[in-house]
C-alpha cells in the first residue's frame, strides 16, 4: 500500500463559499451572499483586512470561558437574514442555516472529500460496470451522500438524529434527486453496522465523520475515544471484495492526523491501494487590494482515506 502522510487538502472549487479573512481567534466567511464571523481558536495571528471590513450578517459569540472549543454561546444575526438560503457546489443545491453548534448546516472543507469520492466512484463504475454501494455513517445534512449519488453510487445515508435526516431530505429535494438510489436511515451507527454484518451485507465504500459524543435514537452512547476503533474494525469487515474506499474525518479530538492514519493503516495492511492522511483546511481568498498576498490555511479537521488501486 502506498502511504502519504500530512497532506494539507483544500477545496478550491467553491463559488458560494469563501474564507475572506481570519485572525484574532476568529474567521470571517462568505456563505453565498451572507457573511459570518465565527470563533476560530487556531487563528492566532493578525487579520489581513481592517476591522471595518469585517462586516457580517451574523456573529457567533462564544459563551464565557470557552473561546477554545467549548459549547454554548449563540448567534447575533442581522434582522434581514433569512432562516435559511440556498447554496450550490458542483451540480448540487443545498441549504445553509446558522445552527447552535456554530456551523451553517454543512462543512465547506469537506468538499475535497466529495470530489475525491466522486472521482473514485466514477473509476469504480468504469472498472466494474456497476454502481458501488456506499455507506455514509454520521451523515448529517447529507452533502457527501448527495455527491456520491450524483456520481453514480447507491448510497445508504445514516444518522441518529431525525432532524439531521430531515435536513438531508430537504437537500435531496432541492437537488431534484428524489428518485436517486439513496436509502435514508435513522439509527445508531454501531448498531446498524453490527446488524449489517449479521445480515452479511457489504459496501464498496464507507464514509464516516464521527462526533466526539453522540446518542443513537434509543439513547445508545457514542464516545469517540472508546467506540471509534471497534467501529472501524467492523467497517473494514463490512467492505466488499471490491472495496473502493474508506474516508475517516475527525473534528472531535485534538490529535495528530497520524492517529487517523495508523488507525486505517492497520485495517488495509495487505490490501494495496493508497492511504493518505492529513488535515482538511480552508484557505483565505486572495486579497482584492493587490497587497502582497498571504492566503493562509486554517486547518479544520484531521482525515485519513484509503482507496483501492483503481482509484489511486
Ligand atoms: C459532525 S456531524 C457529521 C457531519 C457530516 N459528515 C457532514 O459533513 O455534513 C455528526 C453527526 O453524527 C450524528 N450522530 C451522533 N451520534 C450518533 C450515533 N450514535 N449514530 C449515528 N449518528 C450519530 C449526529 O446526529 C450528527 O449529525
Amino acid at each position: 500500500m502506498k502511504q502519504r502522510q500530512l497532506s494539507l487538502i483544500t477545496s478550491p472549487n467553491w463559488q458560494d463559499y469563501e474564507l475572506l479573512d481570519s485572525g484574532n481567534l476568529r474567521k470571517f466567511e462568505r456563505f453565498g451572499q451572507h457573511r459570518f464571523i465565527r470563533p476560530e481558536p487556531q487563528a492566532m495571528w493578525q487579520p489581513r483586512l481592517g476591522e471595518d471590513d469585517w462586516v457580517a450578517d451574523g456573529v457567533f459569540v462564544p459563551g464565557k470561558n470557552e473561546q477554545d472549543d467549548g459549547e454554548g454561546g449563540g448567534w447575533q444575526l442581522s434582522r434581514g437574514l433569512p432562516p435559511s438560503w440556498q447554496l450550490g457546489y458542483q451540480s448540487l443545491r443545498f441549504l445553509a442555516r446558522p445552527t447552535p453548534f456554530r456551523h451553517l448546516g454543512f462543512f465547506p472543507e469537506q468538499a475535497a472529500h466529495w470530489d475525491w469520492c466522486a472521482a473514485a466512484i466514477k473509476a469504480f463504475i468504469q472498472t466494474h460496470k456497476r454502481p458501488p454501494r456506499i455507506l455514509n455513517l454520521f451523515a448529517y445534512s447529507g452533502l457527501a451522500s448527495l455527491h456520491a449519488a450524483a456520481a453514480g453510487a447507491e448510497v445508504t445515508h445514516l444518522d441518529a438524529s431525525k432532524k439531521a435526516v430531515a435536513q438531508a431530505f430537504e437537500n435531496r429535494d432541492l437537488c431534484g434527486m428524489q428518485s436517486s438510489p439513496i436509502r435514508f436511515i435513522t439509527d445508531d451507527a454501531t448498531g446498524f453496522v453490527d446488524r449489517e454484518l449479521r445480515r452479511q451485507k457489504s459496501y464498496d465504500g464507507i464514509i464516516l465523520d464521527p462526533p466526539k459524543y453522540g446518542r443513537g435514537p434509543k439513547g445508545e452512547f457514542w464516545r469517540i475515544e472508546d467506540d471509534l476503533t471497534p467501529l472501524l474494525q467492523k467497517c473494514r469487515q463490512l467492505l466488499s471484495e471490491e472495496a473502493l474506499f474508506m474516508v475517516l474525518t475527525i473534528y472531535a479530538i485534538r490529535a495528530s492526523s497520524l492517529a487517523a492514519h495508523y488507525a486505517l493503516a492497520d485495517l488495509f495492511d495487505n490490501q494495496g491501494g493508497c492511504l493518505e492522511s492529513g488535515e482538511l483546511a480552508i484557505q483565505e481568498a486572495p486579497l482584492k487590494s493587490g497587497k502582497t498576498d498571504l492566503s493562509r490555511y486554517v486547518a479544520q479537521a484531521n482525515f485519513a482515506r484509503w482507496c483501492s488501486d483503481i482509484a489511486a
